[in-house]
């Protein structure tokens, strides 16, 4: 018996060194970044324009990086809040407040060089190399076109700087280990389709809305589930919402609504009149007015023709659970 438990305890050190020594391994061994690029980006009037209509737009960066008025149907975001952080996105990982984006140069980017910036959007650390959270959407930043990327950094440079200090992020473990292995140099970058293929042209905008409505695994969209929905947002009052099902299945999907229905779908939330979340029974994450505010009608319509160009996946999904009533 004795001699069992002395093996036991020898086993029992062995794990322990094991564990540690994995957690000292990936302390230090990520994340595995090269060094900034040296670039320097012209802020010509074209990439001003383009950098502001992205940034505003499908990119989402103004939507994630400033104050949403979670009062309001689409929780549009609090004008002469632009870029400067600190909503949570977390959700089950922990605490993760957006960064201050603005050139604060304290609380902000305003010491970041652009090849830094440049790399924190693409490949997932922070100035000091430290990895960002994939909240922060880098891994799908990566397959926009490089000009497109330099135009968002021109632009974000114009925003008026924002003192405020965004506090650490909080990762729950073992996702505070996982976090730190993503982050990874970029080999190659996305091309802008010339905008005569309009399929293409919304594949290229539609990322953010596939990330929203495919279901995933740890992080990967389900092969064959694309636009399928279901994917769940606890919102603040404790009812659960889920995103709809967009593929263009007639049953389940939006297979039955015409390109007009659509977009007056979007451009009806431009209106304020329009966002009483009470007289719509619900609120939702998904960013109907910030969308419709500036997308061009080009581009939505071509999100829309690639929707429909897209496989049809049968999928009930039950858009809200009311707080209480689970
Ligand atoms: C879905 C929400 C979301 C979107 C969209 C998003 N961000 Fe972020 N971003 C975050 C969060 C959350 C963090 C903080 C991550 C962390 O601290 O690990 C962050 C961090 C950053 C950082 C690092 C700053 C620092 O101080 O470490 C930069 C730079 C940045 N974002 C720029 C952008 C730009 C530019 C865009 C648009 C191309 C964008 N973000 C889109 C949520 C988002
Ligand atoms: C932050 C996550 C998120 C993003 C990004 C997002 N959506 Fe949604 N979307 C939702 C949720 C949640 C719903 C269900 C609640 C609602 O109707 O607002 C929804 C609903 C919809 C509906 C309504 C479908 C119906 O049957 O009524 C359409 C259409 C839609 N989204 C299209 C898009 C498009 C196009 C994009 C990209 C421009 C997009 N979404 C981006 C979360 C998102």
């Amino acid at each position: 018996m004795k001699k069992l438990f002395k093996i036991l305890g020898i086993l029992l050190i062995i794990v322990f060194l094991f564990a540690a020594g994995g957690y000292i391994y990936l302390q230090a061994a990520f994340p595995k970044v090269s060094a900034a690029p040296d670039i320097k980006i012209e802020p010509t009037p074209e990439r001003l324009e383009r950098g502001k209509y992205l940034a505003n737009s499908y990119a989402f960066c103004i939507d994630c990086h400033s104050s949403r008025d979670i009062n309001k149907f689409s929780m549009p975001i609090v004008p002469g809040t632009e870029g400067k952080g600190g909503d949570d996105y977390g959700e089950g990982a922990g605490f993760v407040p957006a960064s201050n984006i603005t050139g604060d140069k304290e609380t902000g980017l305003g010491n970041w060089t652009d090849g830094e910036i440049f790399r924190a959007i693409t490949s997932g650390v922070n100035k000091e190399g430290k990895f960002l959270a994939p909240m922060m959407p880098y891994a799908l930043f990566n397959k926009m076109d490089k000009e497109d990327l330099y135009s968002i950094i021109a632009y974000i440079r114009t925003l008026t700087p924002i003192k405020n200090k965004i506090p650490e992020k909080d990762l729950k473990f073992p996702v505070n280990l996982i976090f730190r292995t993503i982050p990874a140099d970029v080999t190659e970058y996305g091309k802008r389709p010339d905008g005569l293929d309009k399929i293409k042209q919304g594949e290229y905008l539609g990322y953010g809305c596939k990330f929203c409505h495919s279901p995933s695994e740890k992080g990967d969209i389900l092969p064959g589930k694309e636009f399928a929905g279901g994917m769940e947002f606890p919102m603040p009052d404790g009812t659960i919402i889920r995103s709809s099902n967009i593929s263009p299945d007639k049953e389940t999907g939006i297979g039955n609504m015409t390109k007009e229905m659509f977009m007056a779908k979007f451009k009806a939330c431009i209106n304020e009149a329009n966002l009483d979340p009470k007289a719509r029974g619900y609120n939702t994450p998904m960013a109907w007015n910030f969308i419709a505010k500036t997308s061009t009608d080009d581009d939505l319509s071509a999100i829309y023709d690639y929707l429909m160009s897209q496989k049809p996946v049968n999928n009930k999904v039950e858009k809200i659970t009311l707080k209480g009533l689970k």
